[in-house]
């Protein structure tokens, strides 16, 4: 029998999935590391915690089911990150992760540079890959000047199996120095950065083989000596990939820690000055764009931190339909905001607290505040003429009824949610490793899930939520002007 494994290096931990060449599970497997924040705004995690969960969810899959059936692994993770490796290959320093906000001014500078948003079809959002290296070299010199090579986070950990320093497309995309419309490094862009092409690795599609594990690694990992790594891709591409979300009109909306609402395209048709991303899908020839909010579960995850209670509590208390809004607005700008209003600076908060005010009434808020925001990026994503026909919802926020029944009507759109199993960014990877490891066309192979159930609107309910979404849209100017 064959296998392939997908690893989804998440923000709070790595998820490995092994599947057979039909597609079913085999085996999973989880192990999770924190995210460092030494100081406000910022967001580190030391790529040596990575490696460790690698070698933490080979060993459960070990336990599980045979690793020498393994042929092909590919990695997903979350984009953006600043991995600098000097010419031995040594990590210089934490890795400045996505929703890392000390590189604003920076940001704000390259995104007056003529040529970024042109080539990039972005913004340069303060959380991208480029103002964070100019942050280093105003700030770290000494860092800087011992750079050799800028990974994002999970081609770290592609470089750890193969010993081939390699990008995607996709995650490569999310940097501010491809051409995203040519799939290629702008040499002219990473000069703004004083870097060139030799600072960065080689570019392949999602889908292409980029080695194979070391026998070092295999030996270590418990695997065969012939295993195809492929190039993987950034964690939204790749969960559109475990989703099936390959062609015009397709999408889903993510409920992680961040939230993204994606659509796929058929080609490259940009609109930066609307804080969507176009992005450059995992598969050759397709792009696909999103809207993406800093904090969906984070926001869930502070405030029950902040009660000293779990967020799958909270989450319980809201029961399972929704009855129509509530009477406090949350903005829902912990880590700052990028689509659509592209402020790293602006914060949080609960307007309209009542001594009667309790524990549900801060929930239903975060709830709302969430699908508001998602919302804006909706009327963003219509703004730049993308359609979605439907949606499927995924991410750990999907699990709550009562956040998909208020999205479905927010949004004005029917949720799919697929039948129980794996569709998420370690589903796409393992699905890019088996078109890596056997040359299999991604149309065939990313699939749709099984619908289990599709959740309509309400639309009774819509112009009470239409009512408050117009509190929600004043609420960010206020917060905005505040010093
Ligand atoms: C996308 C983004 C996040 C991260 C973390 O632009 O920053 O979705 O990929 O999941």
């Amino acid at each position: 029998m064959t296998a392939f494994v997908g690893l989804d290096l998440g923000t709070s931990g790595l998820r490995a999935l092994m599947i057979g060449r039909d597609g079913h599970v085999i085996a999973s497997a989880e192990a999770s590391y924190d995210v460092q924040r030494p100081h406000a705004g910022w967001s580190e995690q030391d790529p040596a915690a990575w490696i460790i969960a690698t070698r933490t969810v080979f060993a459960k899959l070990a336990a599980k089911a045979d690793l020498t059936d393994i042929t092909g692994i590919a990695v997903a993770g979350h984009m953006h990150g600043a991995t600098l490796l000097d010419s031995n290959g040594e990590v210089l320093r934490p890795c400045i992760l996505w929703n890392d906000t000390r590189s604003h001014a920076q940001a704000g500078r390259l995104d007056k540079v003529d040529g970024f948003r042109e080539r990039t079809g972005n913004i340069v959002f303060p959380g991208f890959t480029a103002p964070k290296l100019l942050w280093v070299a105003e700030q770290e010199p000494e860092i800087f000047a011992q750079v050799a090579k800028v990974l994002l986070p999970k081609d770290y950990l592609t470089w750890w199996l193969t010993g081939t320093y390699s990008a995607d497309m996709s995650d490569s995309a999310g940097t501010s120095w491809l051409d995203v419309g040519q799939r290629d490094w702008s040499e002219d862009l990473l000069a703004h950065t004083n870097l060139g092409r030799e600072h960065m690795p080689s570019l392949y599609e999602g889908t292409a083989p980029v080695g194979k594990v070391t026998s070092e690694r295999a030996r270590e990992l418990g695997l065969s000596g012939d295993v195809c790594v492929a190039a993987g891709a950034g964690d939204n591409a790749a969960a559109a990939c475990g989703i099936g979300a390959l062609r015009e009109g397709d999408g889903f909306v993510s409920l992680g820690t961040s939230g993204v609402l994606l659509a796929a395209k058929d080609g490259f048709a940009p609109d930066a000055a609307s804080a969507v991303h176009t992005f450059c899908h995992a598969v050759p020839d397709r792009w696909y764009q999103m809207g993406v909010i800093l904090a969906a579960t984070d926001s869930l995850n502070w405030l029950a931190r902040t009660l000293g209670t779990s967020p799958s509590d909270l989450s319980r208390e809201m029961g399972a339909e929704i009855s129509g809004p509530g009477t406090v607005c949350f903005g829902p700008y912990l880590s700052g905001e990028r689509t659509p209003h592209n402020d790293s600076g602006v914060r949080g908060a609960f307007v309209g607290l009542d001594i009667a005010t309790d524990r549900s009434g801060l929930t239903q808020a975060v709830f709302e505040g969430v699908a508001f925001a998602m919302k804006q990026s909706h009327i963003a994503l219509k703004g730049t003429g993308t359609r979605i026909d439907r949606l499927f919802a995924i991410g750990g926020g999907a699990q709550s009824r009562y956040w998909v029944e208020l999205l479905a009507t927010v949004l004005d759109l029917p949720i799919d949610l697929p039948r129980q199993g794996e569709f998420g960014a370690a589903m796409g990877a393992a699905r890019l490793a088996i078109c890596a490891a056997t040359g299999a066309a991604p149309d065939d192979v990313m699939v749709p899930p099984e619908i289990a159930r599709t959740i309509e609107p309400r639309t009774d309910l819509q112009p009470a939520y239409e009512d408050a979404f117009a509190t929600f849209e004043a609420l960010y100017p206020a917060l905005k002007a505040l010093p």
